[in-house]
């Protein structure tokens, strides 16, 4: 059997998916009966970050931990990935010392890269191009909260950036409808919306995409990366902040996410995030849950290998 890894949604199968969001929910309320499952006893999680992280980092970390198995923060400033060891060696010696790696980075590449030199199952913990970990925290999320997201109309506004990428393929793996509002020059890659345009539709406005939307979604205007660029940034998206004028545009009982960190009085209002059908606090708790899932459907695949 392959040797599986989490480099994009696409990774695991729509049913697959479905399961894991199942699990996970489950997982949660284990948790919170503080029942101890502890199945993986002296597996180690290696974590390489290139990029920062408040949620990524503490619930990968607590989850292996929770799991009773261990996790290792590896930063490329001092490790010898900074110093330009090639991935190739980097993964074939870190892969076989630890049980599963975790890597946040710039170029999808290095996480396809890393994958294909490794023993041990890689999870993308967000590259320039996907963000598959926020996806299952976020649709288990809207699970929760609403039930079953097929036939669902979801509104994306904001950069056509990794987040959006992977809601790109959330819609098609999961059956909902996205409706994208992106400032020109800020739209997703057309071959994304080329390949997913069944369940993918770019509109000409904020307003246009959360007229009757089920799930409002939005995350910064200058990703990790793009610093640089936030000035200029802030005059494109000017007119695609998520506002409570915006929500009174979609059904009543529709939701509102953001994978946060987020920027008040930016890509959001200033009190968004205490809009009473903003669940950002459960989506940001979801990650612990839905990434446990994720770590127990690698390592058990692993273990049949
Ligand atoms: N949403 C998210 O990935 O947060 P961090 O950057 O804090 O990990
Ligand atoms: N698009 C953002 C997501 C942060 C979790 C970034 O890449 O910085």
């Amino acid at each position: 059997m392959a040797l599986r890894h989490f480099l994009t949604l696409r990774d695991l199968t729509p049913f697959e998916f479905k399961q894991l969001l199942a699990r996970a929910t489950e997982l949660k309320q284990l948790h919170r009966k503080s029942e101890a499952y502890q199945p993986f006893v002296g597996k180690v999680l290696g974590m390489i970050f290139e990029k920062s992280s408040t949620r990524t980092r503490i619930s990968f970390e607590a989850g292996m931990c929770q799991f009773g198995g261990d996790a290792i923060f590896l930063s490329p400033r001092d490790t010898q990935l900074g110093r330009g060891e090639p991935i190739e060696d980097s993964a074939r010696v870190i892969s076989r010392m630890l049980d599963i790696i975790m890597i946040r980075t710039f170029g999808h590449d290095i996480v396809e890269k890393f994958a294909e030199y490794s023993s041990v199952p890689i999870i993308n913990g967000l590259t320039d191009d996907h963000h598959p970990c926020q996806l299952l925290a976020d649709m288990q999320t809207y699970f929760e909260h609403r039930g079953d997201i097929e036939g669902k109309t979801v509104a994306w506004i904001g950069d056509g950036n990794n987040m959006c990428n992977s809601y790109m393929e959330a819609a098609q793996m999961l059956g909902f409808k996205l409706r994208i509002s992106s400032p020109e020059g800020y739209t997703p890659n057309p071959k994304f919306l080329a390949e997913f345009a069944d369940h993918v539709e770019l509109v000409n406005s904020p307003e246009a995409a959360a007229k009757d939307a089920d799930l409002i979604v939005t995350d910064v205007w200058a990703s990790m990366g793009q610093e640089e660029e936030q000035k200029l940034r802030e005059k494109a998206f000017a007119n695609y902040q998520v506002n409570e004028a915006l929500m009174q545009l979609a059904h009543s009982d529709c939701l509102f996410m953001h994978c946060l960190p987020a920027h008040r009085g930016e890509e959001i209002s200033e009190n968004m995030l205490d809009h009473p059908n903003a669940v950002v606090w459960d989506e940001a708790e979801n990650r612990l849950h839905a990434q446990k899932a994720l770590v127990e459907f690698l390592l058990n695949e692993h273990s049949k290998k």
